[in-house]
């Protein structure tokens, strides 16, 4: 297709009184309020992507029996557009998140979205939305949720012929209501979040439906999150509920990061990406590969380990404090986020907010 899409707009005949929005953007929270609009493309196998719209925020109709609400072939996406200084609005990296949702797409046999198409679509619920992008210079921003399902009414397993992809944005403030106070985590070794082979590397509802009643387990046992251990020898850790893990060894100049190697069944984050990007730049030497439960163990203990922590888009990057599992129970750091955690996080999010230079052109208008 020669042209960019172009999305026909129906306005909301009641958006949000200006009152009430500044109101629900004073204190977000994460996922509680959705803007007035939303985008829709609709998909079919002669047509392809067809239909781009901007329409008032809504209830979707679906037929009881289209696909996704039996087998479940849906794919989503996270990424954030935020206020800068200048008063415009920019996204991190969305190109990253339109590869992703493409490979995401591949592994459900699903059609690919065109990355421009993706970009696209995001400015077209910003040019009605915009007004709902928190004022710069805070943690706020707006939180942009593409997603993708099948709608064939059928109930036979196969890939579904027709598809609706949908964006929605949500006023975001904190993901984790203790804000960076360090988090506990429990190693999970009776459920696995996905097995090689599998769909663990994929942005899937399933991956995150999986994790509900570890996670409900990880809170029995006194802790904040659950951390997944390998499928197979449930020694090798991968990531935390839904988000990468980091392990500084060492401290001050002699400090370097250490992150589970993407062996397929985890979860390729773009800020676990872009974090690799940014050590290197801090000079700090990164190395991605296994990290067994012994080794964190031992690091800790020993010192060697001083610093561990989550990241993910929601919540940028979250300390980890207390590492408990069936046999082991122990705190990392003093209960305060470390130095090098927390230099970071200021880095990323200072980039994202138009407060540090980009020098790796992250930034994209919207
Ligand atoms: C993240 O941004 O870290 C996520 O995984 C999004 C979460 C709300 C599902």
């Amino acid at each position: 297709r020669p042209m960019t899409m172009q999305f026909t707009r129906a306005e909301h005949p009641q958006p949000t009184p200006a009152s009430r929005r500044a109101e629900i953007l004073q204190a977000p929270g994460f996922g509680n309020f959705f803007t007035d609009h939303m985008v829709l493309i609709d998909y079919d196998a002669d047509r392809g992507w067809h239909a781009p719209r901007v329409e008032p925020y809504g209830p979707i109709a679906l037929d009881p029996s289209a696909m996704v609400l039996h087998y479940a072939q849906e794919i989503f996406e996270g990424l954030k557009a935020y206020r800068q200084p200048n008063g415009t609005i920019a996204s991190f990296r969305p190109d990253a998140n339109a590869r992703r949702l493409n490979s995401s797409a591949r592994r459900l046999a699903m059609p690919e979205l065109p990355e421009e198409d993706f970009l696209e679509s995001l400015r077209a619920l910003l040019a009605a939305d915009h007004e709902w992008v928190p004022a710069a210079g805070g943690e706020d921003s707006l939180y942009l949720r593409p997603f993708m399902f099948a709608t064939d009414p059928a109930l036979g397993v196969r890939p579904s012929n027709t598809y609706m992809y949908v964006v929605i944005a949500s006023p975001a403030g904190a993901y984790f209501p203790g804000g960076l106070k360090p988090v506990s985590v429990w190693l999970s070794s009776e459920y696995v979040r996905a097995a090689p082979g599998g769909i663990g590397d994929a942005k899937t509802g399933g991956n995150y439906a999986a994790s509900l009643l570890a996670q409900a387990q990880a809170a029995e046992h006194g802790c904040e999150q659950v951390v997944w251990l390998d499928a197979i020898e449930r020694r090798f850790i991968e990531e935390m509920g839904g988000m990468n893990l980091f392990f500084v060894f060492g401290s001050g100049a002699d400090a370097r990061l250490v992150t589970p190697e993407l062996t397929g069944s985890l979860l390729p984050g773009v800020t676990r990406d872009s974090l690799l990007s940014l050590s290197v730049d801090a000079g700090i030497a990164v190395e991605e590969r296994k990290v067994s439960v012994e080794e964190l163990r031992k690091g800790v203990a020993s010192g060697d380990i001083t610093e561990v922590f989550a990241c993910g888009t929601a919540a940028v990057i979250t300390p980890i404090g207390r590492v408990a599992s069936d046999s082991d129970d122990y705190a990392i750091g003093d209960g305060q986020p470390g130095q090098v955690t927390t230099a970071l996080r200021d880095t990323l999010t200072g980039i994202q907010r138009g407060t540090f230079a980009d020098t790796h052109g992250w930034m994209t208008p919207l």
